[in-house]
């Protein structure tokens, strides 16, 4: 199961094995759930309640294999159709490159739609790029209450994105979730300490500076999130030095290198970080929810 982190996403193709270490030393998922369960939510009931179809439409794009946030999607769609007993259907139009990870989706959503038939769910899955969905779609006038983008418009242009968004895929009263990382994160401070390692690297400020450009209403919430370094000052941690070499974009940093970087790349992380209560070496970031309202 795959999710990488906010700001690991910014990768083009995120390693598989530095992925899910940072799934067991980073609370950024937690992050990305309480985002969705505590703020999501709330605007998906208000918009399935002023709902005239009796089908709610959501797009996700950059889906992944679901786990991210799709599956907790559904079950807060479900939850409300349930409350309200609504004749609500959910329609579900699924967009990613990866297509081992999109099957994988696929075979989850299909024994979930079996085991909550009080939903009438329906699914769409398109493996490709968005770019390729963009284009394909030109003349679907299809409308989602909800478009999703779970750590995923990194690697897109996002002014493009969000104005065909709201201007032809959006239906009114709908919204547009985005989960990005703060621009104040971890490895973005790093780069920004270290500017011969440096990526530029997508944040909500960069959502926020699309939608204020173009006048529309959006809300920001903040999470907190933590990513325990501890491995990374021992010397023979194999994790330790995958972390390293993540963030250095070097392999076998920890050989290659020249000591004094070596020593100067650990006294950063050093001090952008604190020994937590359980004794725990730890730096801290921020999950950002931008949502965009179309009225
Ligand atoms: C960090 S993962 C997040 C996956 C999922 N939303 C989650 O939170 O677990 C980013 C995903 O976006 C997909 N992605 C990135 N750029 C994309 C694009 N232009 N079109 C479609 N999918 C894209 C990647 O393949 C990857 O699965």
């Amino acid at each position: 199961m795959f999710s990488a982190p906010s700001f690991l996403a910014s990768y083009p193709q995120p390693h598989k094995k530095i992925s899910d270490l940072f799934r067991r030393i980073s609370t950024e998922r937690q992050s990305n759930y309480k985002l969705i369960t505590e703020k999501l939510s709330v605007l998906l009931k208000n918009a399935a309640e002023k709902l005239k179809k009796d089908s709610f439409n959501i797009l996700s794009v950059g889906c992944g294999n679901g786990a991210g946030g799709d599956f907790l999607i559904f079950e807060i769609v479900k939850n409300f159709v349930v409350a309200s007993r609504k004749k609500t259907s959910m329609f579900y139009q699924a967009i990613e490159e990866d297509a081992a990870e999109l099957r994988f989706f696929k075979e989850s959503a299909d024994s979930w739609s079996s085991e909550n038939r009080q939903l009438n769910s329906s699914f769409r899955w398109f493996v490709g790029s968005w770019q390729e969905f963009q284009t394909e779609t030109k003349s679907d006038s299809t409308k989602f209450q909800l478009i999703h983008f779970i750590h995923s418009i990194y690697n897109m242009d996002v002014e493009n994105t969000l104005c065909d968004c709201i201007k032809n895929k959006l239906a009114k009263g709908g919204l547009i979730f985005c989960l990005v990382a703060d621009p104040d994160n971890p490895l973005k401070r790093f780069y920004e300490a270290h500017p011969s390692f440096h990526t530029p690297i997508i944040s909500s400020e960069d959502v926020v500076s699309v939608a204020s450009k173009n006048g529309w209403k959006y809300d920001c919430f903040q999470v907190p999130y933590q990513i325990d370094l501890t491995e990374m000052f021992k010397e023979s941690s194999a994790d330790g030095k995958l972390l390293m070499d993540f963030f250095t974009k070097t392999k076998e940093y920890r050989s290659v290198a020249e000591k004094s970087e070596l020593e100067q790349v650990e006294k950063y992380w050093l001090n952008d970080s604190k020994v937590a209560d359980d004794g725990k070496r730890k730096t801290f970031g921020k999950v950002c929810a931008v949502i965009i309202y179309k009225f």
